[in-house]
């Protein structure tokens, strides 16, 4: 304890980051789709298979994902990360985010899927908790994707290729270095 420092509770979080940085879908593709960066995801449950997501309620992902009960997660590869930061600084309501990252609808929910991406979960709303400033959303994975080229269903993402870009803070983003085996 000696060594460490007090830091300002409103910015906790960075303590567990550097996190993935991932791209939500929502809505419905040729009607109203929006796209956003999100790091704050998280497996839940292998039965049901269920992912969490922690999403801004003066966003208009969240105005989508109320309405719709539907959303994706999307895994884009590092070389996407001025893309990822585009999405994840601009409102849907001022940008048409499928212009920057063209997408096409999952195959079981009707939000979008960029086609840059390698991997991507279709998701349903199972439940959510309130927040202040955000809702806390457990989507039900109903179909899931990856690239071959990357993701092995017995080894998961490759070692040596990892492409996955970690969010550090605001513009700053981290590269998967090296593997170790315990
Ligand atoms: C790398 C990165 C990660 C982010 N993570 C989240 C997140 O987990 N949840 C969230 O609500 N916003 C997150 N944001 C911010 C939203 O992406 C941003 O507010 C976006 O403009 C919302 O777009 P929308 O209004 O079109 O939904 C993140 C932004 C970046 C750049």
């Amino acid at each position: 304890m000696v060594a460490m420092v007090s830091i300002d509770l409103e910015k906790f979080y960075l303590l567990l980051h550097p996190r993935p940085a991932y791209v939500i879908g929502s809505g419905v593709v040729g009607k109203e789709a929006n796209l956003m960066a999100a790091s704050w995801v998280t497996p839940l449950a292998e039965e049901p298979p269920l992912v969490g997501l922690s999403v801004d309620v003066e966003s208009r992902t969240y105005e989508l994902i109320s309405k719709y009960s539907e959303f994706t997660v999307n895994v884009l590869p590092f070389e996407k990360i001025d893309l990822i930061y585009e999405v994840g600084s601009k409102h849907g309501w001022d940008v048409d985010k499928l212009a920057i990252l063209p997408s096409d609808p999952g195959e079981v929910v009707k939000a979008p899927i960029p086609r840059s991406a390698i991997g991507a979960l279709e998701c349903r709303v199972y439940g959510s908790i309130e927040a202040e400033d955000v809702v806390f959303y457990a989507g039900r994975v109903v179909k899931a994707w990856s690239d071959p080229e990357y993701f092995h269903m017995k080894k998961g993402w490759s070692i040596h290729n990892n492409p996955i870009p970690l969010h550090n803070w605001g513009r700053g983003f981290f590269r998967v270095g090296k593997f170790h085996r315990v």
